[in-house]
């Protein structure tokens, strides 16, 4: 297929139509209608930053109703009370959420340190699980949950991992299996914030420590349980398998208030089929080069041999973007004796030189359907492609993947259907998590292979 730099009407909507084949099928699941017998009980336990967020959410997912809400902080609970305003039970102490008979289900958004006993305790209780990321916090906690959660097969477990369920990654996820990148050999992952994490200052150091736990190894994993947990996860899926081995480099060079995690992390990851991931985290600058720096902060690129894509899954005030960039020519052809075939060498040349026009990936309800479109809808479809490659309107994801994250969450509880963020896709990333602060603090290579001895003869 050819594409010019200036995209016409016309030959932007060819590429926007291949783009939108590979989207195929990948909208949001049908929203379930509020009927309380439809509706999951369920209870949140942890109310803070995330907690609360979720529960903003979660007033607007229908098929879960909230009975219940704990937090050890006071405020904390009112708020959370009056943001879903169901006029739940508050606790302080999460065993007696827990004990209830009345709940199905129970969302966890605790800090890291807790969301392997308060997951364990739920799930010993009958309940079906949501745990924010990182799932686990230490190497023994891996196994244990993993055949806690296999001896309740009808509980459903799954980890607030969400880009998992945004229509764009999973599009780009689809052209990667299509073939549309070609081999894809590299990614890119930064998530960098200026000045990032701020320490609040406490009377005395527990609390200080209670309240800033991000920042305590005692409490938290730092920026790789925090920020590149959600990038890991990524490179995971899209890579189609976890990396076999990582070198890091970090340090705690920056910001001196007392905390003891780094404030910088760089790693480079090496997976299965010798892809790598190269990925970032400062806390001195926030910018982004992706999508003409009209972002900042955090998103990926994703490298094939064919075309990358780059994407960032946003917030609620900017929408996940996903841009597709195609090689302007073939892949080279590498010959038996190492040398690339001539004609291509200078068709790359050229192009090097002229660069290649990013084209958004389009959606499904973008696509057009010369049979059943009416005319007006085709032309307006034309016309929204058109603005889309001229990047005066860009393509949207149709619902935040927060939302239908939650929804898939509560339809499983309902079907016995299996999370894409499952138990394994939690835990395979908390040991990239665990890993990668391991070759950072240590300043060497480690591979997969050593993760077993790190739980070796410890009790979770
Ligand atoms: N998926 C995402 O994008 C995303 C985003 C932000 C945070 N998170 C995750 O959510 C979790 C919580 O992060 P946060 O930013 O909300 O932290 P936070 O400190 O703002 O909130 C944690 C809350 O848990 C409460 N808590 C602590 N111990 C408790 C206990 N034993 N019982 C009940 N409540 C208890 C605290 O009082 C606090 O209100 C973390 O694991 C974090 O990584 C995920």
């Amino acid at each position: 297929m050819e594409i010019s730099n200036d995209l016409t009407r016309r030959s932007a909507m060819k590429v926007a139509g291949a783009a939108a084949v590979a989207a195929t099928a990948l909208e949001g699941a049908p929203a379930v209608t509020k009927n309380s017998g439809d509706q999951v009980r369920f209870g949140i336990i942890g109310t803070g930053s995330r907690g609360a967020y979720l529960l903003k959410h979660l007033k607007g997912v229908d098929n879960g109703h909230c009975l219940a809400v704990c937090d050890i902080k006071q405020e904390a609970l009112d708020l959370a009370a009056s943001t879903i305003g169901t006029n739940p039970a508050k606790y302080k102490d999460y065993r007696e959420l827990i004990a209830r008979n009345d709940l199905d289900a129970v969302i966890v958004a605790v800090p890291l340190f807790m969301h392997f006993p308060v997951t364990k305790d739920a799930l010993l209780a009958g309940k079906h699980v949501f745990c924010e990321k990182s799932l686990v916090f230490k190497p023994e906690q891996v196994g244990e949950l993993r055949a806690l959660s296999a001896s309740r097969p009808k509980q459903v477990m799954q980890v607030g991992l969400q880009r998992r369920y945004s229509v764009f990654y999973q599009a780009v996820k689809s052209m990667i299996d299509k073939g549309l990148l070609g081999n894809v050999t590299h990614m890119y992952a930064q998530w960098n914030r200026n000045p990032g994490w701020k320490m609040k200052p406490m009377p005395n150091l527990a609390d200080q420590k209670m309240a800033n736990w991000r920042l305590y190894r005692e409490y938290s994993g730092g920026m790789a349980a925090e920020l590149a947990s959600h990038q890991l996860d990524v490179a995971e899926w899209m890579f189609g398998g976890a990396p076999t081995e990582v070198i890091g480099m970090g340090g705690h060079d920056y910001h001196f208030d007392g905390r003891d995690i780094n404030d910088n992390i760089q790693m480079i990851y090496k997976y299965p089929k010798k892809q790598k991931l190269m990925a970032m985290y400062a806390s001195t600058t926030s910018h982004l080069s992706l999508f003409g720096s009209t972002r900042t902060e955090f998103g990926e690129i994703i490298m094939g041999d064919a075309g990358s894509v780059e994407i960032t899954i946003g917030d609620d005030t900017h929408p996940v973007l996903a841009t597709w960039y195609r090689e302007p020519t073939p892949p080279p052809t590498i010959t038996k004796a190492g040398e690339k075939s001539a004609k291509k060498v200078a068709g790359a040349t050229m192009v090097s030189a002229s660069g290649a026009k990013g084209v958004p990936i389009l959606l499904d309800r973008d696509k057009v359907n010369i049979q059943q479109d009416s005319f007006v809808d085709r032309e307006t479809k034309f016309a929204r492609q058109w603005l889309y490659s001229k990047g005066v309107m860009m393509p949207e994801e149709p619902r935040n993947p927060v939302d239908t994250e939650l929804e898939s969450f509560f339809k499983n509880c309902k079907d016995g259907g299996t999370p894409l963020a499952n138990l394994e896709v939690g835990l395979n990333d908390s040991i990239s998590v665990m890993l990668t602060n391991l070759a950072v603090d240590e300043d060497r290579k480690v591979h997969w292979t050593e993760f077993d001895k790190l739980a070796k003869g410890k009790k979770a």
